[in-house]
């Protein structure tokens, strides 16, 4: 694994430079200069103390080519800087200008029918293109040159959401790139052959030079899976080059401040194989925009579990959420009062240090204008703008009482989730077209929480060897070497949970043959004591076919089940498939979830599909075989607690304060009892009597106490 940098947090401008960041992208450009003394007024009014600045502003900072105007952006820093307000300054390359394209079409990016991508909106550039690269850099040092001593710049926030326009590429540039990255993954040509099975529709290559993009091959052609899965590890890491390439030009002129690029981890986007990008910032930084309905919190705490192990356990930024509604999807929800304040507490209590909205004033024109800010278009007199100052005061309370650099505790159980699988799942050549392996760690988060269990969400590629309980839902594609680490977890001790489509191909999506899951040569079968010879995709809707198929135990499947055998004398079949449609399939009492001692540990096999409500059975079911949870054994924990209750612990490292965090996950107020320390954040929340609190809807708890 490439090193990691080491962890720096961008100071603020207080007298110790402590303190939790609040404040949001801040636009300046989209107003007349007049607005930004309001600006500064209002957000000294909502304790704002940091703005993300400058990231759109490529054609104000260099007009026209070569011709750098930076009065403005001094201006700028210089009075939020005065008012106390520190600023991340951008790189300012996520847009480029117009003249830029204009002169360089060659830059634009081309897509897979070889259309090229025209501008006009945002990162319309090839990320391989040599040209593009050069503007860039030269914005880049002369940004760094000219702040690299202003004290008021306390981080660099490179480019913007890398990967969110032009994550695919098909033009000549990426095609040469293409062919060298392959060169240098696998150093042979016969190796690339094997790799890609390319025996299969002479899809033979003689040398690097005829290797391919998977461009579109007329009609529905499919793409040969491997070649798809390097397609996608090579736009992650183009972009990657990128940015690295972006920071070093401005780290060489303004080394020892903080690095930072957002990231976008939410449950259902996977741009990016961030186990990679967090190797390379200072401080890790997420955009995350909330998911409405009944998911809303649950899916923020997922999101939020797998952000605070790319931070490795160190506090992490939320560069970006909204007040309120967002304006990319066809429909866009607002926030239910309480929602504003709620929501960015629950980041907190899921180990962030940052608090960041997309952006202070909402526009009043462009693609954005319907987009929620801290600012509405309401203005300072309205319900949103008082949900930022109550904020910013709750924030502010809690770095008074010391949150800031406390960690997250860990929970005992571990989904691990790996981005190369959530891309395999997206392959148009899979079996069915309805699997996700973000969705289905999602179900898990939720299935757990619902019996009152937190896990974490860590890469598959970091270490998680610490953990009592590792899950994996749906990691379809299973490199030899996890398979190995995996069965030597449980060897040593560990409990294992496969989902019914893991390991069902390697990381060169090749199958392994004697029977599924085939990861690992058999080693994967061999640590479950099972075999499946085949499977069964559900959900077709064909007329006369069953919908689903129900288990002994009540439970149903509806996408996916494996028809198992044991193959271990040892083996334990928990559930079998039972009821008519079971019949019409001839799998009456076959076994549908199995369990398997191995080594000093246990492997647990899920032969099919379930939805949130049946992992949530099933966890119950288990309880005796799944180990305690350490707060059933340590009294201090944050394992456990009432299902209606999303709880966590951020500790101080030297582990003599602690913080816990209550957030309500129901509609209903629920009552907790037996609560110790001092009340630091009671939001939508009464004390009842001593101990003893009751939360409403949305809202949140935190007690600080100390060893
Ligand atoms: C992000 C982007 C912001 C803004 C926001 C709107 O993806 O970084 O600039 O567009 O979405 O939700």
């Amino acid at each position: 694994m490439t090193e990691r940098r080491s962890f720096k947090w961008p100071a603020l401008l207080t007298s110790t430079g402590r303190g939790i960041a609040f404040g949001g992208d801040y636009n300046p450009d989209q107003w007349p200069d007049e607005v930004i003394d309001d600006d500064i007024r209002l957000m000294r009014e909502a304790h704002v103390n940091t703005v993300a600045l400058a990231i759109f502003s490529w054609d104000r900072i260099e007009p026209r080519e070569g011709e750098f105007t930076f009065d403005w952006l001094d201006m700028v820093i210089d009075k939020l800087g005065a008012a106390g307000i520190a600023v991340d300054l951008a790189s300012a390359t996520a847009t480029a200008p117009i003249w830029l394209y204009d002169k360089h079409p060659e830059v634009l990016p081309v897509d897979r029918y070889g259309h090229i991508v025209n501008a006009g909106s945002r990162q319309s550039w090839q990320p391989t293109s040599p040209v593009f690269k050069e503007y860039a850099l030269r914005l880049c040092r002369a940004m760094a040159e000219r702040y690299a001593n202003n004290s008021y710049v306390t981080a660099w926030h490179m480019g913007n959401e890398y990967g969110w326009n032009n994550r695919y590429d098909y033009s000549d540039n990426a095609l040469h790139a293409f062919r060298s990255w392959c060169k240098d993954k696998y150093g042979t040509i016969e190796q690339l052959n094997d790799a890609w099975g390319t025996a299969f529709w002479s899809q033979h290559v003689n040398s690097f030079e005829e290797v391919l993009l998977p461009r579109h091959m007329g009609g529905d052609a499919m793409v040969n899976p491997a070649q798809q899965l390097d397609y996608e590890r090579f736009g992650n890491d183009m972009l990657l080059d990128f940015y690295k390439a972006e920071r070093d030009a401005i780290e060489k002129i303004c080394p020892g401040k903080p690095f930072t690029t957002n990231f976008m981890v939410s449950t259902d986007q996977c741009a990016m194989d961030y186990a990679k990008w967090a190797n390379e910032v200072d401080f890790v930084s997420n955009d995350h925009y909330f998911h409405e309905g009944e998911s809303h919190l649950d899916e923020l705490a997922c999101s939020d579990a797998l952000m605070d192990s790319l931070a490795l356990g160190k506090p992490w930024y939320v560069m970006e959420h909204s007040t309120s509604a967002v304006q990319w999807k066809p429909l866009n929800m607002r926030k239910r009062h309480g929602e504003l304040v709620r929501d960015a507490l629950a980041h907190v209590a899921m180990g962030a240090d940052a608090i960041n909205f997309f952006q202070w004033r909402q526009s009043s024109s462009g693609a954005e204008a319907f987009h929620s800010a801290m600012v509405p278009h309401a203005g300072e007199d309205s319900k949103v703008f008082r949900g930022v100052c109550e904020l910013g005061a709750v924030l502010e309370a809690l770095s008074d009482a010391g949150l800031q650099g406390t960690e997250l505790e860990h929970a005992d159980t571990a989904i691990l989730f790996s981005a190369e699988s959530e891309w395999a799942t997206r392959c148009q050549t899979l079996p069915s077209m309805k699997l996700s392996h973000w969705h289905d760690v999602r179900d898990w988060y939720r299935g757990l929480l619902d019996v009152g269990r937190r896990a974490d969400v860590v890469p598959l590629a970091y270490d998680w060897s610490q953990y009592k309980i590792i899950i994996l839902p749906t990691v379809l594609a299973l490199p030899d070497v996890d398979t190995r680490r995996i069965a030597d977890f449980a060897q040593t001790g560990g409990t294992v949970i496969i989902g019914y489509a893991t390991g069902l191909v390697d990381e060169r999506f090749h199958v392994g043959l004697g029977g599924y899951p085939g990861a690992g040569n058999g080693l994967l079968r061999q640590m479950l004591g099972i075999r499946s010879e085949e499977f069964n995709v559900l959900g077709s809707e064909a007329e006369d076919e069953p919908a689903g198929i129900t288990l002994s135990n009540g439970m149903t499947t509806r996408l996916w089940q494996n028809d198992v055998t044991s193959t271990a004398p040892d083996t334990q079949i928990i559930t079998t498939y039972q009821g008519p449609a079971a019949a019409d399939w001839e799998l009456d009492g076959t076994p549908a979830i199995t369990t398997h001692s191995y080594g000093a540990g246990k492997a647990i096999y899920i032969g099919c599909d379930l939805d949130r409500q049946d992992i949530a059975h099933l966890v119950g079911l288990l309880s005796d075989a799944l180990p305690l949870p350490s707060d059933q054994t340590a009294a201090d924990s944050s394992q456990t607690c009432d299902a209606r209750i999303l709880h966590t612990v951020r500790r101080s490292t030297d582990g003599a304060v602690r913080f816990d965090c209550y957030l309500n996950r129901s509609k209903q107020p629920v009552e907790i009892t037996g609560i110790h320390g001092e009340p630091v954040v009671a939001y939508r929340c009464e004390s009842v009597a001593k101990g003893t609190y009751a939360i409403m809807r949305n809202g949140v708890l935190i007690m600080r106490s100390e060893r």
